[in-house]
């Protein structure tokens, strides 16, 4: 049984009080077991919001990482800077990233290996673009990155790592995904990692549905075999809404 998860991506928002008020709301109200609750600010909020959930069940990304461990890369961030602040997981390859500053899949899959090595689980995400899905290619598109995110990881490593199912056409657009088209992409990314790896392992990776999520269709989404949780971008911006997909997600 995979534990449901609830991973909010705030994105580009909120200022400092925000972001730990925000923090501060969703530590006091979140379920102790039975989902994983993750929450990924910008980078600069990160110490501040590590603080704030140190004694909580819920975890903190990153919404990005650079594959080395330092060195000349203005602007980046290494991983183990990130581990000094209690950060688990990693929001990899987000179509915001591939669209607007050239994220590959190559970088992807470095990226990932790295995050591994630092002991964190990347939440790789992926998803076909409108175009795609209407010129009936949105298989061999997430096929494609799928299979390019997870190369040459062992199958303990695709353990511990996370898929994120995010259709480009659903993200902040209102436009949710079916439940029905939902379920399709991901029985057939669980089926492509049975493929890659063996079916043990294509069980225990969760596989996350992003794009308009909401506590009005998530347990739908949720009634999906192979949708684990969500990765949530607008609603997981308010104490309420985010702490009512948990609730969700504990029934589901
Ligand atoms: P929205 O939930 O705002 O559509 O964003 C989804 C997303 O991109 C999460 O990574």
């Amino acid at each position: 049984m995979r534990t449901p998860i609830v991973a909010g991506n705030w994105k580009m928002n909120l200022t400092h009080q925000g972001a730990t008020d925000l923090a501060r709301g969703i530590a006091e109200g979140c379920p102790e077991n039975g989902v994983t609750a993750i929450v990924a600010p910008v980078a600069l909020h990160i110490p501040a919001v590590a603080e704030v959930l140190a004694a909580s069940p819920v975890l903190l990304a990153s919404q990005n990482m650079h594959w080395a461990e330092s060195g000349a890369c203005t602007g980046e961030l290494a991983g183990p800077m990130l581990r000094e602040f209690s950060v688990r997981y990693v929001i990899l390859g987000h179509s915001e990233r591939r669209q607007f500053f050239g994220e590959t899949d190559e970088g992807v899959n470095r990226k990932a290996q790295a995050a591994l090595a630092q002991g964190m689980h990347p939440i790789i995400c992926l998803g076909e673009s409108l175009q795609e899905r209407e010129a009936d290619r949105t298989q061999a598109k997430v096929e494609f990155q799928l299979r390019a995110a997870f190369a040459g990881l062992t199958a303990d490593e695709a353990q511990r790592t996370i898929v994120a199912y995010e259709p480009i056409w659903a993200i902040g657009t209102g436009k949710t995904a079916s439940p029905q088209q939902a379920q399709d992409v991901h029985a057939l990314l669980r089926s492509v990692l049975e493929d890659r790896f063996d079916r043990q392992t294509a069980q225990a990776i969760p596989i996350l549905y992003g794009g308009s999520v909401k506590p009005a269709n998530f347990a739908e989404l949720l009634a999906g075999e192979d949708i684990d949780g969500g990765l949530v971008g607008g609603a997981s911006l308010k104490v309420e809404s985010f702490l009512e997909l948990t609730r969700i997600a504990l029934g589901s």
